[in-house]
């Protein structure tokens, strides 16, 4: 394979780090997918062969974990990404009216980019904010779900990622 596009230099430098770490090349895969995650918020088909490459590895080893872990899936990912949590105190909080709100007003759904590329969804477990279930993170911000009552309210958060 000639020149690499996705595995800059940068990307190279930490998978030798994990290669340095673990006895067998496949061992590296999964942080290495991570760092190419990180770097790019997808893992582009042309990144999986790239990878193989370098790892010296069948590409369809790779191919079967990226389809395995909801994480790394084969898709660009949203530029803003919502995790509602859906574990028991949310449960009970009623997530379930949360998410169709988000759902309607970003057009994502559950594992789904929005049509416009802004918006991911994920229903994730307990993220430790039980006591503001349903509770939900937008990037890396952290809210309350309680504390949405209507549409309007959910507009104007939505409104400071756009
Ligand atoms: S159960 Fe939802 S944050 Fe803990």
């Amino acid at each position: 394979m000639g020149e690499y596009i996705y595995l800059t230099p940068d990307i190279l430098e930490r998978i030798d780090r994990h290669l340095n770490k673990f006895p067998f090349p496949q061992q590296a895969i999964i942080p290495s997918l991570h760092d190419i995650l990180d770097k790019y918020r997808d893992i582009p088909d042309q990144a999986v062969f790239e990878l193989a490459d370098y790892l010296k590895v069948p590409p369809s080893d790779i191919e079967g974990i990226v389809s395995f872990y909801d994480m790394f899936r084969h898709k660009k990912n949203a530029r803003n990404h919502i995790r509602i949590c859906r574990n028991l105190p949310c449960h009970l909080g009623k997530y379930q009216l949360l998410l169709e709100k988000i759902k309607n007003l970003t057009g994502a759904d559950i594992g789904k980019n929005s049509p416009d590329g802004k918006w991911y969804i994920e229903l994730v477990e307990c993220i430790g904010s039980c006591a503001i279930a349903p509770a939900f993170l937008i990037n890396d911000d952290l809210y309350d779900g309680s504390k949405i009552v209507s549409e309007e309210d959910l507009k104007k958060i939505l409104s400071r990622y756009e």
